[in-house]
């Protein structure tokens, strides 16, 4: 591979003390004219220096030389083997993850979903009693779901005012979460062989639904801290017939960035120029940490291009299962694939949602919530870096509550996660979130919990089991190939 000889070349200067620690390597221009090779070629191969420990990505900055035995502030995430679209066969492994049981002393740190002390069960109580008392019939029949559905596709789209959007409410789609939105919206445009692009790692949902429609996932370098490659994306597109982008740009999941402003701006301008549509999946957008939020990739488009798609399910809970979709051109499709799916709304949700959103408390519940969540963030990053081996890294999140998690090459996530399940904690394996099984030594813990004594001693029991794979030396009890089915 070329982008290794590059990187073997410039760790030998590191080695040989050309570049010392502090120094920052060439640019990426620079380092792309020296080389004569592509710009992706060369994210490659600084992505492999992080990998190795030997440098580290500065935002708006460089690359820096680290010194020895430092670990960067970020985990890294491995650049692709090849450029080749993989089919995706995630399902069995994800089936496997949701088939366990879950008995009363379960501690779910695997499934992104907040316990109900962050969910705001007062007001919500408040409005079931007055919905029932007002509104029965109209929630038990599907003849007033019209009315109802109007004013909450006219709170959404007073809501998509905060990701900077301006929408009309015949411009939304609600749907039954943001996976049936995602799976609407590519539906409209994905089919069997197609090709899609995707960040890596990605959102396993995604990789579900790909899988579902038979399509293959074009794994684009996706930097730490900016997000998806563009000029890689540009390249992908010259090679490839890209029939869609999905991806997460605000508060990823599973790596926790949030693509820059910038960025934003010349990823839509490409889908322009390529007439690319884009999936947009902004469910953790209103969890930012840095306030104002970012603008989604929605406010930028001309040609109804991006499609957007959310739920309250980070905010007011999944179980309310209330998504919607804004899929600029492709609303009828996006329209017709949901009448195919059901002839009625949930009515009695889309009523908590309406009248949750109208009494103003939504601002205000999720400011305490950012906080709230960050507070975790930070005690289950400190308690990782108290009880996991050296060799450990986790990644911080610029919003919302995963924390995405690199251990030490020689353990197998999904060795710790059958060992984690006999402890009753249940975790993300890294292999779910990429089509081609990398990302095995990864994975994903979710900070939505309270964090007390059961959250921190299921930390150390995770920490003791990697500690015990690092000293067996063991690596996967099911050596992964590229592409091969998760099993048992
Ligand atoms: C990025 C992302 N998109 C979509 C979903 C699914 O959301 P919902 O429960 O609203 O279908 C999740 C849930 O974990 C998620 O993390």
């Amino acid at each position: 591979m070329l982008y290794r000889s590059i990187a073997d070349a410039l760790a030998k200067q590191i080695a040989e003390g050309v570049y010392v620690a502090g120094d920052r390597l060439p640019s990426i221009r620079d380092a792309c004219e020296n080389f004569r090779v592509s710009i992706s070629t060369i994210q490659r191969a600084y992505w492999e220096l992080e990998n190795r420990r030997l440098a580290e990505a500065r935002p708006q900055s460089g690359y820096y030389v680290l010194p020895r035995n430092c670990w960067p502030a970020s985990a890294e995430v491995p650049p692709s083997a090849d450029d080749l679209p993989e089919p995706v066969t995630i399902n069995q492994g994800v089936f496997h993850l949701f088939s366990r049981q879950q008995t009363e002393n379960f501690l779910n740190l695997g499934l992104a979903y907040p316990s109900p002390e962050f969910l705001p069960v007062t007001q919500i109580r408040r409005i079931l009693r007055k919905l029932s008392r007002f509104h029965l019939e109209g929630i038990l029949t599907p003849d007033g779901t019209a009315d109802v559905g109007l004013k909450l596709r006219r709170q959404l789209a007073q809501m998509m005012l905060n990701a900077g959007c301006e929408v009309n409410c015949d411009e939304v789609v609600t749907t039954a979460g943001c996976k049936d939105a995602l799976a609407f919206c590519l539906g409209a445009i994905v089919h069997r062989g197609d090709i899609v692009a995707v960040e890596t790692p990605t959102f396993p949902g995604f990789l579900q639904l790909l899988e579902a429609l038979g399509a293959q996932a074009l794994e684009i370098p996706t930097d730490p801290v900016n997000g998806i490659g563009i000029d890689a994306l540009e390249l992908a597109l010259e090679q490839w017939p890209i029939k869609a982008c999905v991806l997460v740009p605000t508060c990823h999941n599973p790596v926790g960035f949030t693509m820059p402003e910038d960025r934003r701006r010349r990823l839509v301008d490409l889908a322009h120029a390529a007439q690319l549509p884009v999936i947009e999946d902004d469910i953790y957008g209103d969890l930012s940490v840095p306030t104002p939020r970012l603008r989604a990739l929605k406010a930028y488009d001309r040609d109804g291009l991006v499609l957007y798609c959310s739920s309250v399910s980070k905010s007011m809970g999944g179980g309310l299962r209330v998504g919607w979709a804004c899929p600029g051109k492709f609303i009828s499709e996006v329209r017709r694939l949901k009448a195919l799916h059901g002839v009625a709304e949930n009515t009695l949700s889309g009523m908590v949602v309406t009248e949750f959103l109208a009494s103003r408390g939504y601002e205000r519940h999720m400011r305490r919530l950012v906080t709230q969540f960050q507070r975790v963030v930070c005690k289950m990053i400190a308690a990782i870096h108290a009880y996991f081996p050296e060799g450990t890294a986790a990644k911080v999140p610029t919003g919302g509550y995963v924390v995405w998690v690199q251990l030490p090459h020689v353990v197998d996530s999904w060795a710790l996660y059958r060992l984690a399940l006999a402890k009753n904690i249940l975790i993300l394996p890294g292999r779910l979130f990429a089509a081609s099984g990398r990302y095995r030594s990864h994975f994903r813990i979710s900070a939505a919990v309270p964090w007390n004594q059961r959250a921190e001693d299921a930390v150390r029991c995770l920490g003791a089991l990697v500690s015990d794979l690092v000293r067996q030396g063991r690596s996967s009890p099911h050596p992964q190939k590229r592409g091969t089915v998760l099993t048992k």
